[in-house]
């Protein structure tokens, strides 16, 4: 094992390579390779790199990798054959990804066809990197007209990336659309006592900045009652869509949710379990909303229904029934092509300011947060639930909706943050009780800016006067 540094090694280099050279052709053991072609650093254009020719096909595949990186810095066209050589030969997909970002490195148009018939490769990021090295040239016709098919390519990602490359600043935006971070006045501190998908016919495309709802739990409690699960989640997915549509471009919905169980009919049937989290993921993907984390909300094992009683008792295997002490908060962003620091960089530096997170917040994805039990709705959020997420996901002053309000507590803490809230509910039990909160000296809504709609003629009357 040799011992040198990184500056030893600089020196080398800067002395001319023969020196450097001889050490490589001394020391072929992986270790001390991969350490010299690492800390080789910024290579001039004139630099012999014909020792590196042989490491292409040492065994190692780091080493190659290594070798691949440093022949990527001299942008001389005999290397450039001679990665496409070694592209042909190589195995490792770490090592072929690299080989291709090397050659595009190179920007030396010599390459563009051998890169033409990298477009075809078994690997999407190599496919990818091609694009990318393609695109270094100008949008010249003949590059068009190979990359466009691939918007139809099978992978995501490739589709993506030819999709954001040609066609993102050509849609077609609504010229009615309201500025980022501005919603209509309408819709501002305003519940609804109707059915969410009716109600939601009249408001306008991208008008909310967060959505954070706990939808019914299917058959479980008596609120809601639906002819069987698929049509139960084929309803969520309708709520989803339209919800999709109202959102501003890029904002997050923040969906809690749990398997639910139903009791069994007798004591000869079973009762079922139904994974609500993970069957609804499918359906909000598939219309626009990409996944970006699941957040665990950690509730005490006393405050939840007790399963394991049985087992307690007999032990037997197959009979195992933990208590359930989670529920999910599946964090989804509408579909876009800008990064979160546009929606951002959307905001005036005071409002940024305001709205920044104070220390103290959570930064695991596991949230312990006691349940809220209430007399009117069995269903409540914690206040704390909502703090968290409306801070995480929404800047002072943004319109947070909720199409399942129940007892309203998403309005109630939008608004004690600084935030709009427009809220949907179906069951006037619960709409009436968010109105009797709402009196003068109540901290709830806090008259008289909190508009109630007791019917969708009302509500349509206030949106199309
Ligand atoms: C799980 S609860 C939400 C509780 C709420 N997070 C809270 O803090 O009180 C679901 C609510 O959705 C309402 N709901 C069910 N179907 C609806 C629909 N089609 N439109 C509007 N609300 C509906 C139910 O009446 C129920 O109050």
């Amino acid at each position: 094992m040799i011992m040198l540094t990184k500056e030893q090694i600089t020196e080398l280099k800067n002395k001319g390579n023969g020196d450097l050279a001889y050490l490589v052709n001394k020391h072929q053991d992986s270790g001390n390779l991969a350490f010299i072609l690492d800390n080789l650093g910024h290579l001039p254009k004139n630099f012999n790199g014909d020792f590196l020719i042989n490491l292409l096909k040492h065994e190692h595949y780091l080493v190659r990798l290594s070798a691949v990186k440093n022949i990527g810095k001299i942008h001389q066209e005999k290397y450039l054959f001679l990665l496409m050589e070694a592209f042909e030969n190589e195995v490792n997909t770490i090592v072929r990804r690299e080989i291709i970002s090397s050659i595009g490195r190179m920007r030396n148009p010599k390459n563009k066809n051998f890169l033409f018939k990298i477009l075809e490769d078994h690997d999407p990021k190599v496919v990818c990197q091609a694009i990318r090295a393609l695109l270094v040239f100008e949008k010249e016709n003949e590059i068009v007209e190979k990359l466009k098919p691939l918007l139809n390519h099978q992978n995501e990602t490739v589709r993506n990336f030819i999709y954001k490359e040609f066609f993102a600043n050509q849609e077609n935006k609504d010229s009615t659309s309201l500025p980022h971070t501005e919603t209509y006045d309408f819709l501002k501190n305003v519940v609804v006592n109707g059915d969410v998908l009716e109600v939601l016919k009249y408001v306008p495309n991208e008008s909310v900045h967060l959505t954070f709802t706990s939808p019914p739990y299917y058959n479980a409690r008596d609120y809601s009652i639906y002819p069987s699960y698929q049509d139960y989640l084929e309803f969520l997915e309708q709520v989803f869509v339209e919800t999709h549509r109202i959102t501003k471009e890029g904002r997050f919905l923040v969906v809690n949710t749990s398997p639910i169980i139903i009791p069994r009919v007798s004591r000869s049937h079973s009762s079922k379990r139904y994974p609500i989290p993970f069957d609804l993921h499918g359906y909000l993907v598939k219309n626009g909303w990409e996944f970006i984390d699941d957040i665990v909300w950690l509730k005490p094992e006393y405050s939840v229904k007790n399963r394991i009683g049985g087992f307690m008792q007999h032990r037997k295997p197959l009979g195992y029934k933990p208590n359930s002490v989670t529920e999910y908060l599946m964090v989804y962003r509408k579909e876009t092509t800008k990064l979160i620091d546009w929606n951002m960089k959307s905001y005036d530096s005071q409002i940024i300011k305001e709205s920044k997170v104070e220390d103290g917040y959570e930064t695991t994805n596991v949230w312990k947060i006691d349940p809220k039990f209430d007399k009117i709705h069995s269903a409540v959020f914690p206040v704390e639930l909502c703090k968290r997420v409306i801070q995480y996901y929404s800047f002072k002053g943004d319109l947070v909706f909720d199409p399942f309000a129940g007892s309203g507590t998403v309005g109630k803490t939008a608004k004690s943050l600084g935030r709009k809230f427009f809220l949907t509910e179906k069951e006037s039990t619960y709409f009436e009780y968010m109105k009797s909160k709402a009196k003068p000296n109540s901290s709830m809504f806090g008259e008289p800016e909190t508009q109630f709609f007791w019917t969708m003629e009302e509500f349509v009357n206030h949106v199309l006067p």
